[in-house]
């Protein structure tokens, strides 16, 4: 019998295998606006009631794509365990398909309908952080179509605390396979407004529910092995991993770039992620040498006719005398810069800067997140002054 069963799986990952070539280039074949997306203001989100979200929920259910916030960004979702699901999410992003994507929960009952065994790690990381900004990888279960996991022998799960997220996929009844809701490579969206921006005409639905909370996407630990590895760092940050867990490796691919033979853990972290369309300089060092070398180097580039963005916080922004100034935050209050972070790279896209030079942060705590994005961002040109 299990032999019988291991060939059906074989058959069903060479059929994947064979129609994600074809896929990938429909993805970029779509363009343009397709169909009417309805779009849907949330009153009062703390307070949300069904009948706001029943509709969209049903169109989950029928194998439809809605927008909706969550804690980190928002998320564009589709029934996790519908392949042709999945398949529209990769066309609406235009998502190379060997990119997995994160099943969102509402409760711990659902998870066990997705995965095939719960290692302790997991246990215990869902007891101190779930509802909340974690996602895992587990041993998938064969209802989870290879759609949806990018091809891969686990999946990602996260139960999202925003009440918009949770309330919805409590309606839809079905797990909610859910990307980042943004072009592929563009910055992950954080505002309704965003992923109008990148989607409209190209999804059923999009669930305005104002503002995010964090701005940065969750954290990403593979609990499916002997040690438990941090894939990508986000608000639930090391420190708070290793006071439940003790030990937690990091993955290599989160702290620079990944080489063309390297197959990353999490296969997201190989592509250029939330590159903004100028050229962006990351600029690490002692502040004053950090403020002066910017300085410098925005009059040298404004001399030579270029439009200059300098990314800057609430301490420094009276130092720069030159160039378009974003506050992306204050260093008093990190979380500022994480909520920031996506929206600050929107605009100067907006803007149509030439180049855009930034200032760093400390690379612990919440900081390990921002400087993974922003490396990311600016290709990982860091300048070390
Ligand atoms: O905060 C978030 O996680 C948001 C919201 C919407 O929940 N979602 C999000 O999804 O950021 P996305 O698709 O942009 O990023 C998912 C990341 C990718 O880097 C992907 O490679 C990784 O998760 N991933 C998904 N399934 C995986 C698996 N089975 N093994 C390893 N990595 C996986
Ligand atoms: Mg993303």
């Amino acid at each position: 019998m299990r032999l019988v069963l291991s060939f059906f799986r074989k058959i069903d990952k060479a059929g994947f295998e064979g129609k994600r070539a074809g896929l990938a280039g429909m993805a970029y074949k779509r363009k343009g606006r397709e169909m009417e997306t309805r779009i849907v203001k949330i009153k009062d989100k703390a307070a949300v009631r069904d009948e706001e979200l029943l509709e969209a929920a049903e169109v989950l259910r029928n194998g439809g794509l809605v927008a909706f916030p969550t804690e980190t960004v928002y998320g564009l979702g589709g029934n996790a365990l519908d392949e042709r699901a999945a398949e529209k999410i990769y066309a609406a992003k235009g998502r190379p398909s060997d990119n997995p994507l994160i099943a969102h929960i509402s409760c711990m009952e659902e998870l066990s309908g997705l995965v095939r065994e719960i290692p302790e790690a997991g246990k215990k990381l869902a007891a101190a952080y779930w509802p909340g900004p974690l996602t895992m990888i587990f041993p998938k279960k064969e209802n989870v179509p290879y759609e949806t996991t990018g091809g891969l022998d686990t999946v990602a799960v996260r139960m999202p605390s925003d009440p918009v997220a949770s309330r919805l996929i409590r309606l839809a009844g079905v797990p909610v396979a859910a990307p980042s809701a943004n072009t592929s490579g563009r910055p992950s969206p954080t505002r309704a407004e965003h992923v109008i921006e990148d989607l409209n005409g190209k999804i059923d639905m999009i669930i305005d529910g104002g503002q995010v909370g964090i701005g940065v996407e969750s954290t990403i630990v593979d609990v499916s092995g002997p040690v438990p590895v941090l894939l990508r760092p986000g608000a639930v940050t090391m420190e708070m991993l290793e006071t439940v867990l003790g030990h937690v490796e990091v993955d290599p691919a989160i702290s620079g770039p990944v080489s063309k033979d390297v197959r990353p853990k999490a296969p997201g972290m190989k592509y250029r992620h939330y590159a903004p369309k100028a050229d962006m300089t990351l600029v690490e060092g002692e502040m004053e040498r950090v403020i002066q070398y910017i300085n410098e180097e925005t009059r040298k580039a404004r001399q030579a006719g270029k439009t200059v963005g300098i990314i800057c916080t609430e301490e420094s922004r009276g130092q720069y005398p030159e160039g378009i100034l974003e506050v992306i935050g204050s260093r008093e209050h990190e979380e500022t810069v994480a909520h920031n972070l996506f929206a600050v790279l929107r605009d100067f896209d907006r803007r149509e800067v030439d180049c855009i030079f930034s200032e760093s942060f400390s690379r612990d705590q919440l900081g390990q997140a921002i400087m993974n994005r922003l490396c990311k961002a600016a290709g990982y040109h860091i300048i070390k002054v």
